[in-house]
């Protein structure tokens, strides 16, 4: 049995995939930022699962994070990189895409996927484990809610090919990018799901199971690393 630490796991994706693993009978640690009821209830409510709150954007909250499920699990066989925040703009609107606003994306995306990766590597090396991050097609289209969020996305692709480079044979890095998923982060978007079930070859969007059952499949396939699979029914090869 596997011990997996799922970011962001109180909502949408993360959580589904922390239950995917979960069934299978591995050691979950749940992890969110604001919901820490949610997550301790979570944690109590599924077997050999725990919760630790962190915000992945902050070097000592990461430092923290990966201590505790140390503490706690003894080591650490797979980190799914799943946090992640966006903002709605325009791709027009150049001014309301801020300098600020690309900081808020990239801090969290980016640099928390990466600092927490890092602080999580000699525990990964260890155990011969796998990291799995959560991108997006956004980083591999023109497309997504604002282009800075794409453009920290795209950086999150690169960033997946370039650090399983260099941390094979004992490391595996992979990386999801989901299409439309419905999400409470999608929710409201009736347009661009209505548009997603009418182009993608599948004619319908995303569950976050769909995503999850390959964040699992990469996380137990030895032989492949350094890969970015849309998981968008079809989306980016009809558009
Ligand atoms: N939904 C989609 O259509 C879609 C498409 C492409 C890619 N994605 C990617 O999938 C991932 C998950 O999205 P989702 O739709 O499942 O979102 P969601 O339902 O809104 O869940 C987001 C989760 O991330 C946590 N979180 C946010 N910032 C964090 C931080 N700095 N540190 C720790 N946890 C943090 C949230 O915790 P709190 O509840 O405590 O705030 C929540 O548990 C994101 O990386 C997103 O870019 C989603």
């Amino acid at each position: 049995m596997s011990v997996v630490l799922v970011t962001g796991s109180t909502s949408g994706i993360g959580l589904a995939t922390a239950r995917r693993f979960a069934e299978r009978g591995d050691t979950v640690v749940f992890n969110s930022i604001h919901s820490v009821e949610a997550g301790e209830h979570l944690a109590e409510s599924t077997a050999n699962a725990h919760y630790v709150q962190a915000d992945i954007a902050q070097a000592e909250d990461c430092a923290r994070l990966i201590a505790d499920v140390l503490e706690q699990c003894g080591r650490l066989d797979v980190l799914v990189n799943n946090a992640g925040t966006t903002k709605v703009i325009a791709h027009r609107d150049l001014e309301a895409a801020s300098v600020d606003i690309w900081r808020e994306m990239f801090e969290v995306n980016v640099f928390g996927t990466w600092q927490l990766s890092v602080a999580a590597m000699p525990a990964l090396q260890m155990s011969k484990g796998s990291i799995v991050n959560v991108s997006s097609i956004a980083g591999m289209r023109p497309t997504g809610s604002s282009i800075p969020y794409a453009a920290s996305k795209a950086a999150l692709n690169h960033m997946t090919t370039l650090l399983a480079k260099v941390v094979g044979p004992e490391v595996r890095v992979n990386a999801v990018a989901p299409g439309f998923i419905d999400t409470p982060w999608t929710q409201g978007w009736d347009a661009v799901r209505g548009y997603v079930q009418s182009v993608a070859p599948l004619r319908r969007s995303g569950t976050p199971d769909d995503v999850a059952d390959v964040i699992v499949a990469l996380a137990s396939s030895s032989y492949v690393t350094g890969q970015v699979v849309a998981v968008d029914g079809g989306l980016t090869i009809a558009t």
